[in-house]
């Protein structure tokens, strides 16, 4: 049966007191709202329709760069999660299955789930919801069970004294056949304290035209919506303790937990170490048996086995280092390849680089990667010698085993074994440094002298 994930992503957030739509604030690095089209991939969607409002494109970027077939649509007026879903009925007028509505602004509904809510519909419920358990129902809409199952949903500012004392609330997802989502859908209304078309309102029409429904239950903690900056500080902690229980469990060692710092998408290989203080953006790999040393910032980049990384070390996008590979502190490598066995060791930049296996790059060596107005690659091949304090001056190629000598302004390709020099040749006057002492001394004494 073929799906369709519908996200709802068009509310302001006005408590988020931002000009960032709601939905884009990152947690583990990435857009909430990605945490919610990850929680549906659970499906496997046919289809994907977004529902935006505010920062529409703003949102269609970070929507595609997840998800490049997404369909943006836009809610120029909020009217509530029931009209929210409406705006899709022209996109899925001719879809044939499911749809899944999922919100932008709660990330942590496990895949699981969203899969348990497909298996209860495919097995007769025509509409299914989500629900959990909770000791403080608050402003949740409650789900009103009645003799044989599923009744209604009434959100919290509805309900009589009776239904606020119920603890099984509305977690907001709903699982329908699409054409009967919308069908169910354009006959509710707006007649209520907030004047808004709330969504969970099918499950009162999908009972009064004798469909069932029934309710998915899950855990509280995956409902938890982002609605201010504390909630998303507090969301991103939740992630945060999350990933690292993962890591260890994956096998990985974390000498001081507390003080690493995941992303959505990291993913570190058994036995890889990862030391205190070091931060993961998005996009990057560990291999096992790779080591991270303390006080590194990686982002966008693989490290291969037994690579050692750090400290001090800065690995930006494009950073691919192969097995046995190091890079050591205040190295920076952008854009960059290095090969098995070669070494970075200290207070280097290599951007926008290929170097070869078992290759030596000495301290302070920089590709000048950069005109100011374009990029250059430099090539470095096998078994070479950087010397320390090299300028290597892209576009530029080093050839294999070649050597370039200690503080030189590279600026022509160097052939497969040579040696590069190009520096000042150094000259040594013999007692002058003496002499020199001696002038001077007798200059300052003058001038203590005179005053
Ligand atoms: C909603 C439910 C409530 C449930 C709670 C669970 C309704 C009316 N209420 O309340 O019963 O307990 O979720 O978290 O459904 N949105 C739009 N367009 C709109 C309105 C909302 O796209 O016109 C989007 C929002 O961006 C958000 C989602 O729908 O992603 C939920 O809306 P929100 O206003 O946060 O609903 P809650 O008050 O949390
Ligand atoms: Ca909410």
């Amino acid at each position: 049966m073929a799906t369709a994930l519908i996200v709802l992503a068009a509310g302001q957030g006005t408590r988020m007191n931002s000009d960032l739509p709601k939905v884009l604030h990152p947690l583990g690095g990435v857009p909430l709202l990605v945490h919610a089209m990850a929680s549906g991939d659970a499906v496997n969607p046919d289809k994907i329709v977004v529902i935006a409002g505010h920062g529409v494109e703003a949102v269609e970027t970070a929507v595609r760069a997840y998800s490049p077939d997404a369909v943006i649509l836009r809610q120029t007026e909020q009217l509530g999660t029931g009209h929210a879903v409406m705006q899709a009925a022209d996109a899925l007028a001719d879809f044939e299955g499911n749809a899944i509505v999922v919100y932008g602004d709660t990330p942590f509904v496990r895949p699981e789930t969203i899969a348990k809510m497909a298996a209860s519909h495919d097995d007769g419920n025509a509409v299914v919801v989500l629900g959990f358990e909770t000791a403080e129902p608050g402003r949740y809409g409650r789900i009103i069970l009645g003799e044989d199952g599923l009744d209604q949903i009434v959100e919290a500012k509805d309900a009589s004294d009776d239904q606020l004392s119920i603890t099984l609330c509305n977690g907001g997802l709903v699982a329908a056949d699409a054409q009967l989502l919308f069908a169910l859908l354009s006959t509710i209304g707006n007649d209520n304290a907030s004047g808004e078309y709330y969504l969970f309102d099918i499950v009162a029409a999908a009972r009064a035209q004798g469909h069932s429904a029934s309710v998915v239950t899950c855990d509280e903690s995956e409902t938890l919506g982002i609605n201010t900056r504390t909630e998303l500080a507090r969301a991103e902690a939740i992630f945060q303790t999350t990933k690292r229980a993962e890591a260890l469990e994956n096998g990985v060692t974390l000498t001081a937990p507390d003080t690493v710092f995941f992303s959505f998408d990291t993913h570190i290989g058994r036995d890889a170490v990862i030391e205190p203080n070091v931060v993961f953006g998005p996009g990057v790999t560990i291999e096992s048996g790779a080591t991270i040393r303390a006080f590194s910032h990686l982002e966008g980049c693989h490290v291969s086995q037994q690579s050692v990384v750090g400290p001090y070390a800065r690995l930006r996008p494009g950073a691919e280092l192969g097995e046995s590979t190091k890079v050591g502190n205040f190295v920076e490598v952008k854009n960059a390849t290095l090969s098995e066995g070669s070494k970075v060791n200290h207070l280097s930049y290599i951007g926008d680089a290929q170097i070869g296996k078992r290759t030596n790059v000495g301290a302070g060596t920089i590709t000048c990667n950069y005109d100011g107005f374009m990029k250059h690659r430099t090539e470095i091949g096998d078994g070479a010698f950087i010397g320390s304090n090299t300028m290597l001056v892209a576009p530029v190629k080093i050839g294999n085993e070649a050597m370039t000598a200690s503080g030189s302004v590279i600026n022509k390709d160097v052939p497969d074994g040579a040696l590069a020099l190009a520096r000042a040749r150094q000259e040594t006057k013999p007692g002058m440094a003496r002499k020199l002492f001696e002038k001077l001394k007798a200059a300052k004494a003058k001038l203590n002298k005179e005053v």
